[in-house]
């Protein structure tokens, strides 16, 4: 930036000039603008469509949002003690953090650390995995436990964010893996023993409590502190939402007998919705990511969201412009490096989005340190508009599973707690799905900008962390009051 003087105020939110753009790159402009935008008429059919699919997931038959119920059965009521491991193995990173909840009402002391999950374990072996895993948590009681063989079995509280299957609160069958992830011999089956098995090789003092999703742990942990916490999401790497459902209307657990008001945490996957491609509005850029993807066909709501795919989507469109249309932007120039899947993630599109130069001198400096690329002007405003049509998309797009939630629960007013690095860190990510569940909803305009929304989606609490402790608190409560439902195989139960 030397020479450059102080960074003006952002002037416009838009594009550059438009005017100066040629017109061959204008049609261009026009046309993802046509393919991305998402109205409202279009917000509320996919919203409607949404809440018919929630309800199917819970049905015997199922559909294709997995509904997985969760064994999650109360909320926190703030007077949860004690001290937990809790183990996130996220898209991204690996974190472990020892927890402890206080006597003071609400409150906790955390330590944690994190490490980097390999690119090559999310496609290796199994038993690397596990191994790996194994390895971090090891690393971590001993760098903060003086005599590892004095100490008593720690309850850990697992955060595993992939859609798994739960009899019981300690299981998780992999239905599938997301995210990238593809690694053979483990979907179909219960992880628990596998990571199990790897922490008594290494002679880990642990014994797990409860294997949770991220997004169950983001709702309880939010509900730990806002009482007006109704729904956890995350936009991550990956998206998902989990909800307070009562036992009475989950058809598909009518078997069990459980009392009808009881209260169970659906943990929704609702990553898979419309995985029949019945209503989304998919470009011929998502079709790309599908089916090049480990899992084609599954996810499909996700794949337009989530961070793991909105800069392989800029990327398709860049690569796709310079090839095949007649506009060949970045013509005569070596796209080698743009040519590789995955280069980008989203932190492309956010420093683009919030590039606050008028002639997108930051943005021009990332294409030439990061894909050795040097954009015209025109090429750098179709970037910047080509970012703001994906990230806004995304946004508009997640508001249809909180507006399904809220109208399927009849939520006239809630809060949401959200989590992930898109929801966190994108650009205007929040503003853009605000605007949208009041297009959904038909809110009146605010009298006060200051005012809250009726439902306001607002930064969670540490679901894989605190959340994780506090679900392993509540199963260790549960078993001492002796509703063991979910948590003892029937047969145990006397
Ligand atoms: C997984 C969910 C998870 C979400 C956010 C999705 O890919 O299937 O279980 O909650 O990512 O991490």
């Amino acid at each position: 930036m030397v020479g450059l003087g102080p960074k003006p105020p952002p002037s416009r939110k838009g594009t550059g000039h438009l005017s100066d753009i040629p017109k061959d790159l204008k049609k261009e402009i026009e046309n993802l603008e046509r393919l991305f935008t998402v109205d409202q008429t279009k917000l509320k059919a996919i919203t409607k469509h949404f809440v018919s699919e929630l309800d199917k997931g819970l049905s015997v038959e199922g559909g294709s949002i997995p509904m997985n119920p969760t064994w999650v059965m109360s909320f926190p009521d703030g007077y949860e003690t004690g001290t937990f491991l809790a183990l996130d193995m996220g898209g991204t990173n690996l974190r472990v953090c020892e927890i402890t909840l206080t006597d003071q009402k609400s409150e906790f002391d955390i330590i944690q650390s994190k490490y980097r999950m390999p690119e090559e374990l999310k496609v290796g072996q199994s038993e690397e995995l596990w191994d790996y895993i194994a390895d971090c948590v090891n690393q971590f009681i001993e760098t903060h436990h003086d005599d590892v063989s004095k100490l008593d079995k720690l309850p850990l509280g697992f955060t595993f964010s992939y859609p798994a299957t739960q009899n019981y609160i300690d299981e998780g069958i992999l239905q599938r893996w997301t995210k990238g992830f593809d690694i053979a011999g483990v979907e179909g089956k219960n992880v628990v023993p596998m990571f199990e098995a790897a922490l008594a090789a290494k002679g880990t003092p642990i014994k797990l409590a409860a294997l949770i999703n991220d997004t169950t742990g983001t709702l309880i942990a939010s509900a730990y502190t806002d009482t007006k916490m109704k729904i956890g999401c995350i936009f991550g790497t990956g998206c998902n939402a989990a909800y307070m459902e009562n036992a009475g209307s989950i058809p598909k657990l009518a078997h069990m007998n459980l009392p009808a008001d009881m209260p169970m945490a659906i943990n929704c996957e609702w990553g898979a919705f419309d995985n029949e491609h019945k209503v989304l509005p998919r470009t011929p850029y998502d079709i790309i990511i599908d089916n090049d993807s480990p899992r084609p066909g599954q996810q499909a709501f996700e794949k337009m969201i989530a961070g793991l795919y909105l800069g392989e989507l800029l990327r398709l469109i860049m690569v796709d412009l310079h090839d095949n249309h007649e506009t060949h932007i970045f013509a005569n120039q070596d796209i080698s490096k743009l040519r590789r899947a995955y280069t980008l993630d989203s932190s492309f599109l956010s420093a683009i989005e919030e590039d606050p130069w008028e002639n997108l001198q930051e943005t021009s400096e990332l294409f030439n340190e990061k894909l050795g690329i040097n954009p015209t002007h025109p090429e750098l405003c179709l970037v910047r508009r080509a970012a703001e049509l994906i990230g806004t998309r995304a946004a508009r797009l997640s508001a249809c599973g909180v507006a399904a939630i809220s109208i399927k629960k009849d939520y006239k007013t809630c809060h949401v707690g959200a989590d992930g690095s898109v929801f966190n860190k994108y650009p205007h990510f929040k503003e853009r799905g605000a605007q949208a569940l009041k297009e959904i909803l038909d809110w009146p305009d605010k009298k006060d900008p200051k005012e809250e929304d009726p439902i306001e989606i607002l930064a969670a609490e540490d679901g894989s962390g605190v959340g994780a402790a506090l679900i392993a608190a509540l199963t260790l409560k549960r078993v001492q009051a002796g509703n063991l439902s979910g948590i003892l195989h029937p047969e145990n139960f006397v």
